[in-house]
C-alpha cells in the first residue's frame, strides 16, 4: 500500500488550495494523513472550458484513489463548480467540493441578502455559487463577478502593492453602495489579496472564505461515516505536483509556514 494510504485527498488546480489543506490540518484529528495535488503544469483551470476541466479533474481524483484516499476534497472552486458532479459519480468515497460550505457560510454572514461572489471566468459562468445561494437563502440577491487577474497577482505574491489595488479598484470598487454586505471570496487564491478586495468594496461588507466552511463539512462528513483516524502515529502530509517543485517548495513553505516534507513531481495525464 502506498505511503498515506487511507488519508484524505486534497486537489487543486495549483497552489490556492493549500488555503483549504491548511485549515483541514487545524480541523481534523493530527492522526490523519493529507495527500495534496497541485496540478502546477496545467494551472489555470479558471480559463478553460467546463469539458477540459472535467477531464483533469478525474485525471487527478484517479491518481488520488490510486493512493488510497477515503475522501476526496477538491480545493479549488472552479472544479468544486463544473466537475464535482463527475467527480462523484466516478469515485467511491465521499467527494467534498468548496461552493456548498462557501454559499452556506454566505448565507449565515448576510444581514441584508445582498451577497457578491467573485471567482474566476469559469465558476462564475457556471451559476454554482447563485445555485447553492438560491438553495439556502431563495430571497438573496447575488452579484457575481469574474476577477481572473487576482490569480496572477497571487501566484506572483502581487497582493499588497499599487497594481494589486488597482485591479481591485477596476473590478470591484462600482459594489460600494450597490447594498452589497457580503462577498464570496469564491477562488482559492483571493483570501491572499483579502486586504485589497477589502478596501475596494469597503467597510462593512463581511469576506467570506470557504475554506474554513469546507474542512468543518469534512470533519462532520468522516464523523458521520466512523471514518475519523484511528492509528496511534502522527498523520504525515504529502504534496504531488505535476511540474517542477522548486516554485511549488518556496511558495507553499511560505503559505504554511515551514519546508515541505513530502514533495514529489508525479505525473497524472492518462
Ligand atoms: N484554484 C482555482 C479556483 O479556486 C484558481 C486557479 C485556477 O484558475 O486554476 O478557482
Amino acid at each position: 500500500m502506498s505511503a498515506g494510504a487511507g488519508g484524505i485527498g486534497v486537489f487543486d488546480s495549483g497552489i490556492g488550495g493549500l488555503t483549504v489543506f491548511q485549515a483541514l490540518r487545524a480541523a481534523l484529528p493530527p492522526e490523519e494523513h493529507l495527500l495534496y495535488l497541485g496540478d502546477t503544469a496545467r494551472v489555470p483551470y479558471g480559463t478553460k472550458s467546463t469539458e477540459t476541466v472535467v477531464r483533469y479533474a478525474l485525471e487527478g481524483a484517479r491518481f488520488l484513489a490510486r493512493r488510497g484516499v477515503k475522501t476526496l476534497v477538491l480545493a479549488c472552486n472552479t472544479m468544486s463548480a463544473v466537475a464535482i458532479e463527475a467527480v462523484k459519480e466516478h469515485m467511491p468515497f465521499p467527494v467534498v467540493g468548496v461552493i456548498g460550505p462557501g454559499a452556506e457560510a454566505a448565507c449565515r454572514a448576510t444581514r441584508r441578502g445582498v451577497i457578491g461572489v467573485i471567482g474566476t471566468a469559469a465558476t462564475i459562468r457556471s451559476g454554482a455559487y447563485a445555485h447553492a445561494i438560491a438553495c439556502h437563502r431563495p430571497d438573496a440577491r447575488v452579484i457575481a463577478r469574474a476577477c481572473p487577474l487576482f490569480v496572477p497577482l497571487a501566484e506572483e505574491g502581487w497582493v499588497d502593492n499599487e497594481v494589486a489595488r488597482a485591479a481591485a479598484g477596476a473590478y470591484l470598487s462600482d459594489l460600494r453602495g450597490s447594498g452589497l454586505d457580503t462577498l464570496v471570496l469564491g477562488c482559492t487564491h483571493y483570501p491572499l489579496l483579502k486586504r485589497v478586495i477589502g478596501e475596494a468594496v469597503g467597510d462593512g461588507v463581511a469576506l467570506v472564505d470557504s475554506a474554513e466552511a469546507t474542512a468543518a463539512v469534512v470533519r462532520g462528513r468522516l464523523e458521520e461515516r466512523g471514518l475519523l483516524a484511528h492509528r496511534a502515529a502522527p498523520g504525515e502530509d504529502h504534496f504531488f505536483v505535476t511540474d517542477s517543485s522548486d516554485r511549488f517548495h518556496e511558495v507553499g513553505a511560505r503559505f504554511l509556514g515551514g519546508p515541505l516534507q513530502r514533495l514529489e513531481q508525479v505525473a497524472i495525464s492518462e
